[in-house]
């Protein structure tokens, strides 16, 4: 009976990028800079069948940075409709092979792809928000995966709200209701 959360929690992050409008397609990303949380949004790319979850950056942000000292991070969904929370737990990993950055790269529209070709880094101070050069010739694209060592599913509903928190050992993941 537990398992069907996961296959849920697993749909509806499959959904979060496949479907138009699904309110999977953005999360919150929490990463540690200096010991203190920081959190942004960002857009979900991809659910591998693992519960990996990739996104993409620019590899100049504070993020990249807070990863490359700490990779422990979490991503938080929330499913307006459904009253559905999802929070992942894990490590994250930036994604260094060619090809498949390549492969990333080609799904980006092309209209998109300046943004990872500023001039300046990302979080430089400007005089006004049309000061931005763009290069060419270079672009800083990063996507990293987000690899699940926990996720919690958490469903507010009458009689009962459901909490169940899931582990992965290996390949398997084990899940456990929780006291809402
Ligand atoms: C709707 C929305 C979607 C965003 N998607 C991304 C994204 O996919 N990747 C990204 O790096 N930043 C994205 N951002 C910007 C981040 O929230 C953040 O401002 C930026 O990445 C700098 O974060 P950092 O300095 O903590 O690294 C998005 C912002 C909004 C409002």
């Amino acid at each position: 009976m537990i398992a069907q959360f996961l296959e849920e929690t697993r749909r509806e992050l499959v959904n979060g990028n496949a479907k138009k409008r699904h309110p999977f397609r953005y999360f919150t990303l929490a990463t540690i800079q200096n010991g203190q949380p920081r959190q942004r949004t960002v857009v979900l790319r991809k659910t591998l069948a693992d519960f990996s979850i990739l996104f993409y950056t620019d590899k100049r942000t504070q993020k990249i940075e807070d990863i490359a000292l700490s990779p422990a991070c979490s991503a938080l969904f929330y499913h307006p409709k459904k009253l559905l929370q999802i929070r992942v737990v894990g490590t994250a990993e930036l994604i260094t092979d060619k090809d498949q950055i390549a492969g990333y790269w080609h799904t980006v529209q092309e209209a998109s792809r300046k943004d990872y070709t500023t001039i300046n880094t990302p979080g430089t101070p400007i005089k006004n928000p049309d000061a931005v050069s763009y290069s060419a010739e270079e672009n800083y694209f990063c996507p990293v995966k987000i690899i699940p060592t926990t996720i919690e599913y958490l469903q507010l509903k009458r009689p009962n709200h459901l909490r169940v928190l899931f582990s992965r050992k290996d390949s398997d993941w084990s899940g456990e209701f929780l006291v809402p």
